[in-house]
């Protein structure tokens, strides 16, 4: 038995290759005189590898009947190309079909919207533009590993259901295995005593808490995972499911948490550039033409820092028209966001020391009694990429903070506890995955990067 090559190992090689076999998917086909080219796409990178099958060969008649999305076993030899367009190709010696798709195959070779593209979510992954975003996901991730790898941090796997809620907003799902069939009187209340858990249980929204009680043992840890939010928003920004990455570092203070997340973002938009070169291109090409120039500033810009107070001084002076009015002590909207990175400043910055009124109990009071220690990194297109604070570490003050957010000091016990056994400083805060891949592909609704993407009235696929 043969063992089939990946294009994109093929194309890496320099020299001809003999007795060679690949698979994939036709993209095109075009028949000459005597001979067909067939365009085969392997899913390993962005090229296609184009295939000379000579009418010499058996069963050519019967290859002249494949069509676009048809499944195919290539023998052949891998020779420099007459033509122009490519270096390689493979000149068949045997050629199998594996399946023939119909010619309803909805991707043939003309454009399709991304609106379009969404209703048949599970065949866009075969378009150009999809494969590409889905293989930058793919290294973006191991990118984010390696990064926490190099710095001695651990990779800790914190509970998806949880009887939490972290972000204090009540945007849950429910998790139950209470009969659905038995509704209760509208008056009367759900007794969760019955329920698998013994008591309301949900979808985590962030890994946080949990990740909290690891950094004061380990040290410097790391969740990513998926996280859930049941915010009936439809933007283009937010999903109900997307993946979060949360380092959380202890004995480290606010400054020590905006080094880290602007180092990681950096990174990341740097590792992309480096090693997805070729994916990267196409949407540099095709979808947002100043994409290489956001990302080198990026990577060049220190990230300015700035008050929440001076970002609302900035945004009541500045002559925009917002369509949500703003004061102190009012939460940024994207609209916001964006006129500060994209307008202003013209590069990320990072606002901090936010009002406590509109962020979670567990971010560190600040003296002023009115602040809490939260910095928020906005970048430009995005808005906002990472949100993270100084934990509040203080028993006497956490356990204030609890009561005036209306946290049951029973259900959150060993939270608190931690704060009473050899407390200390620490930090951490949450990049979206999603906001990230949308920021170095360029790509405008957070639906196009997710594989399935669940939003409001959508659970399709
Ligand atoms: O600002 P958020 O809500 O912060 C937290 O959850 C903290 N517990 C994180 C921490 O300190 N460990 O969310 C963090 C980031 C946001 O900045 C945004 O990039 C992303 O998560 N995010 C979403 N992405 C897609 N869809 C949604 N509905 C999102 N909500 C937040
Ligand atoms: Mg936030």
């Amino acid at each position: 038995m043969m063992k089939r090559k990946k294009i994109l190992a093929l194309l890496k090689t320099g020299t001809p290759l003999e007795n060679l076999l690949i698979k994939g998917w036709v993209r095109t086909k075009r028949d000459s005189k005597n001979f067909s080219f067939i365009e085969v796409n392997d899913g390993s990178c962005l090229k296609n590898m184009q295939i000379v099958v000579d009418e010499s060969l058996p069963d050519y008649s019967d290859l002249k009947k494949l069509t676009t999305g048809s499944a195919v076993a290539v023998w052949g030899s891998l020779v420099p190309s007459q033509g122009g367009g490519q270096k390689w190709e493979v000149q068949a010696t045997k050629m199998e079909i594996i399946s023939l798709a119909p010619e309803t195959f909805p991707l043939q070779k003309k454009r399709h919207t991304d609106e379009y593209l969404r209703t048949i979510a599970h065949l866009r992954p075969r378009t150009n533009k999809y494969g590409a975003i889905f293989r930058i996901r793919s290294e973006l991730s191991w990118a984010i590993h390696q990064f926490f790898r190099d710095r001695g941090f651990r990779y800790i796997h914190t509970p998806v259901i949880t009887g939490s809620d972290c972000e204090g907003a009540g945007e849950l799902f429910r998790v139950t295995t209470l009969n659905p069939s038995m509704p209760m009187a509208s008056n009367e209340k759900i007794d969760f005593s019955k329920d698998f858990f013994g008591k309301e249980s949900n979808l985590t929204v962030s890994g946080q808490l949990s990740a909290e009680m690891f950094a004061l043992s380990l040290g410097d840890v790391y969740t990513f995972g998926p996280t859930f939010r049941a915010e009936n928003s439809n933007t283009s920004r937010h999903v109900a499911e997307f993946w979060m990455i949360e380092p959380e570092m202890a004995f480290c203070d606010l400054v020590g948490n905006m080094d880290l997340g602007e180092a990681f973002i950096k990174h990341l938009v740097g590792f992309i550039i480096e090693n997805c070169s070729e994916d990267i291109d196409l949407f540099a090409r095709f979808v947002d033409k100043t994409l290489m120039k956001t990302l080198e500033n990026i990577i060049s810009s220190e990230f300015l820092r700035i008050p929440y107070k001076e970002a609302i001084d900035i945004l009541l002076g500045s002559k925009e028209s917002f369509e949500y009015a703003l004061a102190y002590g009012s939460d940024l909207q994207s609209e916001h966001e964006r006129y500060l990175t994209e307008k202003h400043f013209k590069k990320p910055i990072i606002v901090y020391d936010y009002p406590k009124t509109i962020k979670p109990f567990y971010m560190r009071l600040n003296d002023d009694d009115e602040t809490v220690g939260a910095m928020d990194i906005l970048v430009p297109r995005i808005g906002e990429l990472i949100g993270g604070s100084q934990r509040e570490e203080r028993l006497d003050v956490l356990e204030k903070r609890m009561a005036e957010s209306g946290l049951s000091k029973e259900n959150y016990w060993w939270y608190i506890d931690s704060r009473r056994y050899g407390t200390v400083p620490h930090s951490g805060f949450g990049l979206g995955f999603e906001r990230m891949l949308m920021l170095v592909t360029g790509v405008s609704n957070i639906r196009d990067v997710i594989p399935f993407p669940r939003t409001p009235g959508n659970i399709d696929f």
